[in-house]
């Protein structure tokens, strides 16, 4: 499939780009749609300069505008979110139907444009009134949610392919209830836990009801898994770098692959060992069988045991080489790493789709009113190539989809950081496609790279 030169992907290859909700659309409270969480923690300063979703892309109003724009780019499909407060204003069982009115025209409007929808359920908007409710440290917002996923999934039979349950609950977690670095902002190590397995449960019990209404359609669920390695092999930076993989890869791929929790874990989060959070049946609901990974790539970190740090006494450090303009590494031979790691490390040969993989770069309109984004150009184009190499070494990658379609609100970091393949100029909220997004398209015309 591929020399050093050129890479040619499967003729069923699919390429996409994917968007989130909050992220994108603005427009939170019309039509009825209600509050989430992340609106209160922008409110309250979480975000960078209270940067919140109120406006962001303007999606909401905009995207057949933007759905036209994927397809002449090219892309084939678009992973989107649908937002649980549009559905469920206050998070009960009385459903807003201008909601799912809203989310029939977008469908419309995919089809339209001949892009293939892959809807995620949960892409972190959690109705205001559930957070109020102890969010995901409660575990009723589990059954709540396979309540939502069961009217939306009814709703929608037939016109959604693919149905992603949760993504990336390890951010949820652990940045939103460890490193308080997200919504709600909490910083407990053990609460992060017991926030990780109730998402976990909620994949678990929303797969069933998900194949239930709607049996035609794949279900998987996305994980952001990481390349972690230790600073040196002295066995505590070894031991550290375990802590900080378990975390991130363990935490979820085990249970949902294996139907367990990573044991060396248990002394970090001794939630996991509580009857009265890990409950009996939950590990085989979680482990329910479903029909593809989501993948999504974007951390590769070097660990180093320092005993200052609270719990794990484990310190991320960004690798060594490139770094990006907010000090992380730039490694995108990474996705080959962590596209392995189900294969590798639990046997794992369901369908694989790279759910996102991309990087903020300092992007701006040039003189020429052009975006010259050259660095996200290379990384895609070693990205590509590092998914490519996966395939050659067993995983069933059947597509990739790029972080992101619009610049977007990127959650702690507001409005600053630019992963777009177009670029929007929020206060005009015109759209110019920067040159990734027109090399991605010879990408996508020759299903792959010379
Ligand atoms: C991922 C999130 C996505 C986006 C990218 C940059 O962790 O899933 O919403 O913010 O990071």
């Amino acid at each position: 499939m591929s020399n050093e030169t050129s890479v040619i992907f499967p003729d069923d290859f699919i390429w996409g780009a994917a968007t989130a909700a909050y992220q994108i659309e603005g427009s939170r409270t019309v039509d009825g749609g209600g509050e989430c969480l992340w609106d209160e923690f922008a409110r309250q300063g979480g975000t960078l300069n209270c940067d919140s979703g109120e406006i962001a892309a303007d999606h909401y109003n905009r995207y057949p505008e933007d759905h036209a724009l994927a397809s002449n780019l090219g892309l084939q499909s678009f992973r989107m979110s649908i937002s649980w407060p549009r559905i469920s204003p206050d998070g009960s069982a009385v459903l807003n139907k201008a909601g799912f009115d809203h989310y029939d025209r977008v469908l419309d409007s995919l089809a339209e444009n001949n892009l293939t929808p892959m809807i995620t359920l949960y892409h972190w908007d959690l109705p205001l009134a559930l957070q109020h409710k102890g969010g995901w440290l409660n575990r009723d917002t589990a059954y709540r949610f396979a309540d939502y996923a069961a009217a939306v999934t009814q709703h929608f039979a037939g016109r959604v392919p693919f149905w992603i349950t949760t993504n990336e609950p390890w951010s949820c977690a652990f940045l939103g209830y460890a490193r308080g670095l997200h919504a709600p902002g909490v910083r407990d190590y053990n609460a992060a836990g017991i926030v990780a397995h109730n998402l976990n449960l909620a994949h678990g019990l929303a797969v069933p009801a998900i194949r239930a209404s709607d049996g035609e359609a794949s279900v998987g669920v996305a994980h952001c898994l990481q390349v972690i390695e230790p600073f040196s092999d002295h066995p505590k930076d070894v031991e550290a770098a375990q802590t900080v993989s378990g975390e991130a890869n363990g935490l979820f791929l085990e249970p949902t692959l294996q139907g367990s929790y990573p044991q060396h874990m248990f002394p970090y989060l001794p939630c996991l060992e509580d009857p009265a959070i890990v409950r009996e049946g939950d590990l085989e609901c979680i482990s329910a069988p479903i029909d593809f990974l989501g993948l999504n790539y974007y951390v590769h970190e070097v660990v180093r045991f320092d005993r200052t740090i609270p719990v794990t006494g484990a310190c991320r450090m960004a690798p060594l080489g490139p770094l990006t303009t907010i000090g992380s590494g730039l490694r995108p031979d990474g996705l080959e790493k962590i596209l392995l790691m189900p294969l590798r490390d639990y046997g794992c040969r369901l369908p694989v789709y790279v759910t996102e993989v991309g990087y903020l770069f300092n992007d701006y309109v040039n003189p020429n009113g052009r975006v010259n984004d050259c660095a996200r150009i290379k990384y895609y184009n070693e990205a590509f190539r590092a998914a490519a190499r996966s395939m050659e070494k067993g995983v069933d990658l059947r597509g990739i989809y790029v972080w992101t379609l619009l610049d977007d609100f990127e959650w702690d970091s507001g409005y600053s950081s630019r992963y777009g393949i177009v670029f929007v100029e929020y206060g005009s909220q015109k759209r110019i496609p920067k040159d990734s997004a027109y090399w991605l398209r010879e990408v996508i015309g020759r299903n792959g790279l010379t």
